[in-house]
């Protein structure tokens, strides 16, 4: 599947940004020094009656891994494809180093990356495909062929027809020709969608390496687990819109820990927590005829060791005390499907946010004039 902004006849799909439809004088606009990789306002798609991105703004820093993440159809490609100037917005601003990428192609300097899956001539050589491109980029991008086969893990297949590649092999190639252009800023769509499961490691394991070695990277995707191993940021986006765009860190303490208690007097206990301060969410449950059960709360960690405190001294004396935890994939379900949970969540968010702790994290308006 390749990208429908694909110019006809580029070998490689019109997928990289250096082939952005735009054409135009080199750029006249100032680079700003301190301008971020990525500054997305406002950012709005409409086809006809659908609107496929419904207003969202993100910024990426120096040094992220960003994760764009969201359900099937959210509008994470065509987010991307914005991002890349490969199609215009209806409305709102992308900048990407402080230049808009529709401005000319020299605005996308030091930006690769491409959407959905890369595209190559697929009866020539992975190499053969990349010297093209090279020519094509010019800036001793041919220098770098080598480097770039290598960093991949091609080097060896470079010489065999990229139509008989695996479908991993080609999302490496891909990686490998926007390596060419020395990116400081790579936009990757699901790079790891569709790989085995040693096809994802390894694509980890690139990215990581590559972020490692300095590079800015924003990269779409629908597994949590992806995105919670290799990312620092996250947009989680539902219906064009995005949900929450912060640290995971921050998500998960917005989401607050909960915990589950027994002790040696149940009742005791369960008004000792209706009181205490910085306990929240105070539910009993009962197991057995036998009267045994626990108490489940919310909670940061310093309430808890108070808590503990002020059980000891109410007499309820602790069988039991243990964290509960909050999968990322919870919070994901919460934030882009708008269960009943979704709400207790942002209850819950809403209450840490207004502690000292709370953090960067954004909780935005959900699914605002999406028309799906
Ligand atoms: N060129 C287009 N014309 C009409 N509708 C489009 C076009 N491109 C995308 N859409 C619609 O916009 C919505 C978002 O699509 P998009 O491909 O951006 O989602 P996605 O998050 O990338 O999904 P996936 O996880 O399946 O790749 C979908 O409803 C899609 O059908
Ligand atoms: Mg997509």
């Amino acid at each position: 599947m390749s990208s429908p902004a694909t110019a006809p006849g580029a070998p490689h799909g019109g997928a990289r940004p250096g082939d952005a439809p735009t054409g135009g004088p080199p750029p006249v606009e100032a680079v700003r020094g301190d301008a971020p990789p990525v500054e997305v306002r406002g950012l709005i798609k409409r086809y006809g009656e659908l609107t496929a991105v419904a207003g969202v703004d993100l910024t990426v820093n120096a040094g992220d891994v960003y994760g764009y993440l969201g359900p099937n159809g959210a509008g994470k490609t065509t987010s991307l494809r914005m991002m890349l100037g490969l199609i215009r917005p209806t409305a709102g601003t992308v900048r990407l180093f402080g230049r808009d990428p529709l401005e000319s192609v020299g605005a996308l300097q030091g930006v690769a990356g491409f959407v959905e899956a890369p595209a190559f001539y697929p009866y020539l050589g992975g190499r053969r495909n990349l010297e093209l491109l090279a020519a094509f980029d010019g800036d001793s991008a041919a220098d770098r062929i080598d480097e770039a086969l290598d960093t991949v893990e091609l080097a060896d297949r470079g010489r065999d027809r990229v139509g008989g590649y695996s479908h991993g092999m080609r999302q490496r190639l891909g990686i490998a020709a926007a390596l060419l252009r020395r990116p400081r800023l790579l936009l990757l769509d699901e790079p790891a969608t569709g790989l085995d499961p040693g096809g994802m490691r390894d694509m980890r394991l690139l990215i990581r390496r590559l972020a490692g070695e300095g590079m800015t990277v924003v990269l779409s995707s629908h597994q949590l687990a992806e995105v919670e191993d290799l990312c620092n940021r996250v947009a989680i986006v539902r219906s064009g819109a995005v949900v929450y765009e912060g640290e995971i860190a921050e998500l998960r303490r917005g989401a607050g820990q909960s915990y589950r208690l027994q002790s040696t007097d149940d009742e005791r206990a369960l008004a000792v927590c209706r009181a205490q301060p910085g306990i929240g969410d105070v539910r009993s449950q009962r197991l057995d005829d036998a009267g045994a059960g626990w108490i489940s709360f919310t909670a940061d960690e310093r309430s808890v060791a108070e808590l503990s405190q002020a059980l000891v001294e109410a007499g309820a004396l602790i069988r039991a005390l243990a964290p509960q935890t909050v999968t990322l994939e919870d919070l994901f379900f919460s934030l882009t499907e708008g269960s009943a949970g979704s709400a207790d969540l942002e209850d819950r968010r809403s209450g840490a946010e207004g502690q000292p702790t709370g953090g960067a994290g954004k909780k935005l308006a959900r699914g605002t004039g999406t028309a799906r």
